[in-house]
């Protein structure tokens, strides 16, 4: 037997009322802060996630699923939503436009990691970012959309960590600080921090070994580094937070695992006691990246959610979704005739928009009951000879047992009705 290959999973019915909740919320959110959707490829050139998240992270280190296509060239599936958002902003003109350029996504990533809960190999993001501007305010709406929205999915039990990493003028300097700090602990690093001290420092700050976190404990932090002008953005950032209402806690070795970042840098962690502290999302400024890819110097700033993640703590919190629609009717017959006016039935009930579902098969009327009843229909309606004859259906309602004989000619109309009651 074939099964879902390590780390991915099928999505079965029962749990697409999470998904369509989430979906719903991150559309009302999107359009409420003027954020238009966009559709990125599966896949991408591989170039451009080893271009924009770099080299010495883990992502593109370890995680990335490369391939060849047949005429050899190099693609990956989509290792996150960043990257394939700024090349459609440089491929398609974008900042032809107003700016800042507003767009959002959900779609799958793939990263090959140990798979565990909550951390899969494909796994869903919803993500927006920003393009065109440095605005400090902008970063502190995107921090707040993103509290909103896990506020708007009835999550509460979550912290904002808050920190500045910087930019290209004063980054420099911090890293600096930080090799000299970690050089001096050099044979307590585990092997990867090893190599992190030497290809990509900041990386160090992220490790979850417990003999590394020490180390980093006593770290230097980026703040005391900022040159004036970032130092004076992250300033605006906080007071932009706190006329919106927004507590955050500053985290000093909050780095995030991608090395486009540059300025603010925020993580959205669950604080429920006994789970894995993993981050529902995170997100912040890459004012590089865009011309790192080849276009003007563009700042920007984004966020993204993991879905699953996001379900996870919905159903740890025990926060109760819609259902998913059931059908109005479920039609059961008695008899070959029968079965041919049910088919006449539904056909003519779909063409006024009525979700309905016929028997199949020659199964008992108690079988055919217990079929609505599973598939959550409304009401069943049942035609049998003396209906047929009659030119009636008996209409019985599924939530109180009652059944009552009606003319063919009403049944729109009662559906229609009782749908509503
Ligand atoms: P990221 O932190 O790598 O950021 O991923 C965003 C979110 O995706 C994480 O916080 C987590 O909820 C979820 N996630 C990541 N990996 C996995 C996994 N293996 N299994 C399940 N969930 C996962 C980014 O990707 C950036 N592009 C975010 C961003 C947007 N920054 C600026 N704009």
């Amino acid at each position: 037997m074939y099964k879902a290959p390590r780390g991915t999973f099928d999505i079965l019915p029962q749990e697409q009322a999470y998904w369509k909740y989430v979906e719903g919320k991150v559309a009302f959110l999107c359009q409420l802060y003027g954020y238009q959707p966009l559709s990125t490829p599966i896949f991408e050139d591989s170039e451009l996630f080893t271009h924009a998240v770099a080299g010495g992270t883990d992502l593109v280190d370890k995680e990335m699923y490369t391939f060849e296509d047949r005429k050899g060239q190099k693609l990956a599936l989509r290792a996150e939503g960043t990257a394939p958002v700024c090349r459609a902003y440089l491929e398609h003109g974008l900042f032809n436009l107003a700016q800042p350029v507003k767009l959002y996504y959900i779609g799958p990533a793939f990263r090959y990691e140990r798979p565990q809960a909550g951390r899969y190999r494909q796994h869903h993001q919803f993500g927006f970012e920003a393009i065109g501007s440095a605005d400090p305010a902008l970063d502190a709406e995107v921090i707040e959309m993103a509290q909103r929205f896990f506020f708007s999915l009835g999550l509460s039990q979550f912290s904002i960590n808050l920190n500045s990493i910087g930019c290209k003028l004063c980054q420099p300097k911090y890293v600096e600080a930080l090799q000299e700090h970690y050089s001096d602990y050099t044979e307590q690093l585990c092997p990867d921090c090893k190599v992190r001290l030497v290809r990509n420092p900041l990386r160090l700050l992220d490790c979850k070994k417990a003999s590394c976190q020490k180390i980093a404990e006593t770290a230097p932090k980026t703040v005391n580094y900022l040159c004036p002008e970032c130092q004076a953005h992250f300033q605006s950032v906080q007071k932009y937070l706190g006329a919106l209402g927004i507590t955050f806690q500053l985290n000093h070795r909050l780095v995030r695992g991608l090395d486009y970042y540059t300025r603010t840098v925020f993580e959205i962690e669950p604080q429920e006691e006994g789970t894995q502290q993993s981050a529902l999302g995170g997100g912040g400024r890459y004012d590089n990246l865009i011309e790192e890819l080849g276009g003007k110097p563009t700042p920007a700033v984004g966020f993204a959610a993991g879905i699953e993640r996001l379900i996870l703590n919905l159903k740890r919190q025990k926060i109760a979704v819609p259902s998913l629609p059931t059908p109005a009717a479920f039609i059961a017959c008695l008899g070959e005739e029968a079965k041919i006016e049910a088919a006449k039935l539904a056909s003519a009930l779909r063409k006024n928009g009525i979700a309905v579902i016929e028997a199949t098969g020659d199964k008992s009327l108690k079988a055919q009951l217990r079929q609505a009843n599973a598939l959550g229909a409304i009401y069943t309606i049942i035609i049998g000879k003396q209906e047929m004859e009659n030119r009636t259906i008996i209409l019985r309602d599924m939530r109180n047992g009652e059944q009552k004989a009606i003319p063919q000619t009403e049944i729109i109309t009662a559906l229609k009705q009782g749908e509503t009651a």
